[in-house]
């Protein structure tokens, strides 16, 4: 059988980054995290100072050909890292400020426009598990498999914050969860590429599952998809 495209899309912090990566791994794919790429322009446009809201982000808009993005292995050899012009900005883009900011980055037609462009190209040949908000829905239409994520808001935040504090981020469990609420809103009523279900995408809510739980389900179904079930 040959190689399939597996989308992987869903609410902010339900995880989709974990399992996909372990999908990836055992099934010999490359894993494209879309959302470090929004979160890498975001890190981009806050460094050099280059959102401005009263102009719709017109200095960010400028300035998008002189980003580049790749993901490559790290230094450690291990996980694929995200490249932002060469440097290794893995770590820079996870922050509270960068999860502030992103919603509206993502938000905006140009930058959209690039990021899709570039993501069909990585998953042009199949063989990939992507995930993102638009995945199924707009940069992989045809992927043979796709999973909609979703669960509480309350478990993402407690999720979220458990990672930041894990790392040293001083923040607290109440602006982690206002901030998976706003991001929430803002990703579904955008006007471009809305994040939504993909109408033949399988619903996983894994408020009450295990990792374990839900990676076993979720191998099964890819399990289904390549035997032509
Ligand atoms: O998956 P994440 O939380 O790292 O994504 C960061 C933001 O990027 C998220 O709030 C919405 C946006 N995003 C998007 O609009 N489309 C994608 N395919 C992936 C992410």
């Amino acid at each position: 059988m040959p190689p399939i495209s597996i989308a992987i899309d869903g609410y902010s912090s339900t995880g989709k980054s974990t399992l996909a990566r372990r999908l990836a791994r055992d099934l010999g794919y490359i894993y494209i995290d879309s959302g470090a790429m929004y979160r890498a322009v975001t890190y981009y446009a806050l460094s050099n100072g280059l959102l401005d809201e009263e102009s719709a982000h017109k200095p960010l808009l400028d300035s998008l050909d002189h980003i580049d993005l790749e993901f490559r292995k790290a230094a450690d050899g291990q996980q694929a890292h995200i490249f932002l012009n060469c440097r290794d900005v893995e770590r820079e883009i996870r922050t509270l400020e960068v999860s502030r900011y992103v919603s509206p980055v993502a938000a905006l037609g140009p930058v959209r426009k690039k990021l899709v462009a570039l993501q069909r190209g990585m998953g042009q040949r199949g063989g990939v598990v992507m995930d993102g908000r638009d995945i199924g829905t707009v940069v992989l239409p045809d992927a043979e498999l796709k999973i909609f994520m979703t669960a509480s808001p309350e478990i993402r935040a407690e999720r979220r914050y458990d990672e930041l504090r894990a790392r040293g981020d001083q923040v607290s469990y109440a602006e982690v969860l206002e901030n998976v609420r706003q991001r929430d809103h803002l990703d579904s009523t955008r006007e471009i590429s809305p994040l939504q279900q993909a109408e033949d995408a399988l619903v996983v809510d894994n408020s009450q599952m295990t990792l374990e739980e839900q990676y076993g389900y979720v191998r099964e179904l890819v399990n289904q998809v390549m035997a032509g079930i």
